[in-house]
C-alpha cells in the first residue's frame, strides 16, 4: 500500500457505495421534485464573510471548523461548511425574489468541517438539502418536515425520531438569553467550566452540554418555548397541527439546540437510534432573518439538510438494481480485437450494455469472466468474418458473422 492515504476524516466513494448514493439521489429528486423543488449547485468555496455573518461568529463551525484560505489576492475564502447561506446568497444574486414565491430549491453536495473524525462524522461529507425562500406560511415548515420524513422512509431509515421546537424571533431570543445567562450565573457551581466560560458568548449551548452535573442544573432552567411572543406561538401551534394531520410523530424538545445562529421560529431534527453518538441524520428550521443579514429585503425562509452518509448508515441495506451486461465480446483470434472493439461500440449505440475483453485472458478465462459479470450473451470473435454467439442462460450457441451479432441479440434469445 502506498504511504499516501486519504486525508483524515475523508473517504473514497467506491462503485458499490456510489450505487447506494445514486439510489438516494434518485429518491431525493423524485420526492423533492414532485413538491416543486428545483436543483441548485453553488460553488465549493465562498467568501468567508458569508458564513461568519450567517452561521454566526460564536458557533463551533465558525470558531474552529472552517477551512479558510487566502486566494492569493488577499481575499479570504472558505470551503462551504453548509449550504443554506450559499443558497440565500444565490437567491439574492440572481434576483429570485422576482420569481413567484416561495422559491423552492434542493441540493446534494459536499461540505467541509474540521471536526474530530469519528463514525458518522467526517471532514468532507455530503448533504441533501431543501430550502423554501420567500414564504412565512407555517405550511412551508410542515411541508419541508414531511418531505424529509418521506425521504427517510423511502430509504428505509431505521429507528428515526423527530424532535421539534421553536426559537421565536431574534428579539424574543435576546430577552431570553439575558434571562438564561442570569440563571446560569446564579448556578455556576452546578456547571462545567466550559459552559461557564461560554455564558456570555452562547448561553443556549448549556442545554447541549454532555456532562451530568450541567444537565442536572439545566433541568430547572427557564425555557425559550415558554417565552414565545403570541404570533410565534401561533405559528408553532399551526405547524404542529399540520404535522399531526399528516400523521407524523414528533417529540416537543424545548432543549433542541442547533449549531447555527440563523434560525428563528421552527427548528427540528431527525435522529436515528440505529447510529452511534452521531445520531443526527438531518435537521433544519426557519431562518427568517438570514436574507436580510446578507443585505436583501426582509425575506422569510425555511429548510433542512440531511447527511448522506448518515442517512445511508440509518438505512442499512439499500436495495440496488444489479448491473446488467447484455453482451460480453470475447476475443478469440489474433486480429479479432479490432472487430470486437467495433462490435462493443455498436452494441452500446444500440442501447445495450456491452463489455469486451481487455485483459488478454484465454478464451476459457474470458467465458468464466463473462459468467462472473452475469452477461446474457457472449459474442466470440475469431476474425472479421467469423463469430459465435452464445446464450449464457440456455447454453445455445450459433455461428454467424460479427455483423450479424447485434441483430441476432435484438431478435431475442431464439438461438
Ligand atoms: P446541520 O445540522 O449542521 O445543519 O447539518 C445537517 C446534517 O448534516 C446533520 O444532521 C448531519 O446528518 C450532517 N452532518 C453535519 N456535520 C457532519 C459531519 N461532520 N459529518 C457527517 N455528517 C454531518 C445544516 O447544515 C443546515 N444548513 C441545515 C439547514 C438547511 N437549515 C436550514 N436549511
Amino acid at each position: 500500500m502506498s504511504s499516501l492515504q486519504v486525508p483524515r476524516g475523508t473517504f473514497d466513494v467506491l462503485p458499490a457505495d456510489a450505487e447506494r448514493r445514486g439510489v438516494l439521489e434518485a429518491q431525493a429528486k423524485r420526492i423533492l421534485g414532485a413538491a416543486g423543488y428545483g436543483r441548485i449547485e453553488t460553488p465549493t468555496f465562498e467568501a468567508t464573510e458569508l458564513f461568519v455573518r450567517t452561521v454566526g461568529e460564536a458557533t463551533d463551525i465558525v470558531q474552529k471548523e472552517m477551512y479558510t484560505f487566502d486566494d492569493g489576492g488577499g481575499r479570504s475564502l472558505t470551503l462551504r461548511p453548509e449550504i443554506t447561506a450559499p443558497v440565500c446568497r444565490a437567491y439574492l444574486e440572481h434576483g429570485m425574489h422576482k420569481l413567484p414565491q416561495p422559491v423552492k430549491l434542493w441540493y446534494m453536495s459536499s461540505n467541509f468541517r474540521a471536526e474530530a473524525p469519528q463514525r458518522g462524522r467526517y471532514r468532507q461529507f455530503w448533504q441533501v438539502g431543501a430550502e423554501a425562500i420567500g414564504s412565512a406560511a407555517p405550511e412551508v415548515d410542515a411541508e419541508l418536515i414531511v418531505l424529509l420524513a418521506q425521504l427517510l422512509e423511502a430509504l428505509g431509515a431505521r429507528e428515526m425520531r423527530l424532535r421539534l421546537s421553536s426559537l421565536g424571533t431574534a428579539a424574543t431570543r435576546a430577552e431570553y438569553r439575558e434571562e438564561l445567562a442570569a440563571y446560569l450565573r446564579a448556578h455556576e457551581d452546578g456547571l462545567s467550566p466550559e459552559v461557564v466560560a461560554r455564558i456570555d458568548l452562547n448561553p443556549m449551548r448549556a442545554f447541549d452540554a454532555g456532562d451530568r452535573r450541567t444537565q442536572e442544573t439545566m433541568r430547572a432552567a427557564p425555557l425559550l418555548l415558554d417565552r414565545l411572543a403570541d404570533d410565534d406561538a401561533d405559528h408553532f401551534a399551526r405547524v404542529r397541527e399540520l404535522l399531526d394531520d399528516a400523521g407524523l410523530r414528533y417529540v416537543l424538545d424545548p432543549r433542541l439546540v442547533r449549531g447555527l445562529d440563523y434560525y428563528a421560529r421552527t427548528v427540528f431534527e431527525f435522529n436515528s437510534d440505529a447510529l452511534g453518538a452521531q445520531s443526527g441524520v438531518g435537521g433544519g428550521g426557519r431562518y427568517d432573518g438570514l436574507i436580510e443579514q446578507l443585505g436583501g429585503a426582509p425575506t422569510p425562509g425555511c429548510g433542512w439538510a440531511a447527511g448522506v452518509e448518515r442517512m445511508l448508515m440509518a438505512a442499512g441495506e439499500v436495495p440496488v438494481a444489479p448491473d446488467v451486461v447484455d453482451v460480453f465480446v470475447a476475443v478469440a483470434g489474433g486480429d479479432a480485437a479490432r472487430t470486437a472493439f467495433e462490435l462493443a461500440n455498436e452494441a452500446r449505440r444500440a442501447g445495450m450494455s456491452a463489455q469486451m475483453e481487455l485483459a488478454g485472458r484465454s478464451l476459457k478465462g474470458q467465458l468464466r469472466h463473462a459468467d462472473r459479470l452475469g452477461a446474457r450473451y457472449v459474442a466470440i470473435i475469431h476474425d472479421p468474418m467469423q463469430a459465435n454467439l452464445k446464450n449464457m442462460e440456455s447454453g445455445e450457441q450459433i455461428d454467424l458473422q460479427p455483423a450479424a451479432v447485434i441483430p441476432a441479440i435484438l431478435r431475442g434469445s431464439r438461438l
